[in-house]
């Protein structure tokens, strides 16, 4: 066995690594100065990187229950908001929706939709417990507040976000397919993944894709064969030598 526990060094230069991938320097309004009006409080929150949507959540890992406030200006005023997770897939085919928009009589509702295909948008179950859903619309912004019940363990989701300009009859009709509709997705990481010494859950797609970790240790979504993940953690851990040379 020549494995040995991770060293300082080593795990200054992972911090370090994490830190520059996960932090996207592109927004000027930024979702750590925003408040909500009804008092709930969020740990994290996200600057989605299309259609000027963010997205608020705290995660209790222990029950796997995630709340969240996701919010975004619809493509016009009677328009719709929708945040999803797609347990299947990266798209909307597959989405677990929550969708939001204004009644005839001008107040909010949110309900869900298990989105299998554009042609099929109907109320319905999904896929996770939904115990609490509300929706707000302010000064041309809509908000979704929801609490989700996701799957024991859970690290990380896809999400799909998206906007339209119009609901007919209650049914949101299909949003533009313009790039930032069309590339309105991504990976949601609930936990972090660097605690103490420990790796846990699935080694975010952008750390295992940095070409000199990739290198040293990781092959796909997995440990390099020759490198011994040891203990319960499965921990990546290699000597000093080994990841200077
Ligand atoms: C608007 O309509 C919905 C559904 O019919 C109803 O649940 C809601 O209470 C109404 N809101 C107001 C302010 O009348
Ligand atoms: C969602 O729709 C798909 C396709 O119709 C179906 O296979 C799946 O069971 C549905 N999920 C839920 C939670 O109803
Ligand atoms: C969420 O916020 C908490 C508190 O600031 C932090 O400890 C945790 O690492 C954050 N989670 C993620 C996945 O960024």
């Amino acid at each position: 066995m020549a494995s040995l526990p991770f060293t300082p060094l080593l795990l200054n230069l992972l911090a370090s690594l994490i830190f520059l991938l996960l932090v996207s320097p592109s927004h000027s309004l930024k979702c750590t100065s925003q408040t909500f009006t009804n008092k709930k409080r969020y740990t994290n929150c996200t600057d989605l990187p299309y259609l000027s949507a963010y997205l608020h959540w705290t995660y209790d890992s222990t029950k796997s229950s995630l709340s969240i406030a996701f919010i975004a200006p619809p493509a016009k005023s009677n328009g719709w908001i929708a945040w999803a997770i797609n347990p299947t897939g990266t798209g909307m085919a597959g989405a677990q929706s929550l969708v939001a928009f204004k009644q005839s009589n001008g107040s909010m509702t949110v309900n869900t939709y298990n989105i299998s295909s554009y042609s099929s948008i109907v109320k319905s179950k999904i896929a996770f417990d939904v115990p609490e859903k509300s929706a707000e619309y302010s000064r041309g912004v809509m908000k979704i507040f929801a609490t989700l019940r996701l799957p024991k363990h859970t690290a990380s989701v896809n999400q799909v976000w998206q906007v339209g300009g119009a609901v007919d009859r209650g049914i949101p009709v299909k949003h533009a397919f313009e790039a930032a509709n069309l590339n309105a997705k991504g990976t949601l990481d609930l936990v972090r993944y660097l605690d103490h010494n420990q790796f846990t859950g699935r080694i975010p797609d952008a750390f295992y894709k940095h070409t000199f970790l990739k290198e040293m240790y990781i092959e796909g979504n997995a440990f390099r064969p020759g490198v011994n993940p040891i203990g319960v953690h499965n921990v990546l851990e290699v000597s000093d030598t080994e990841f200077l040379f």
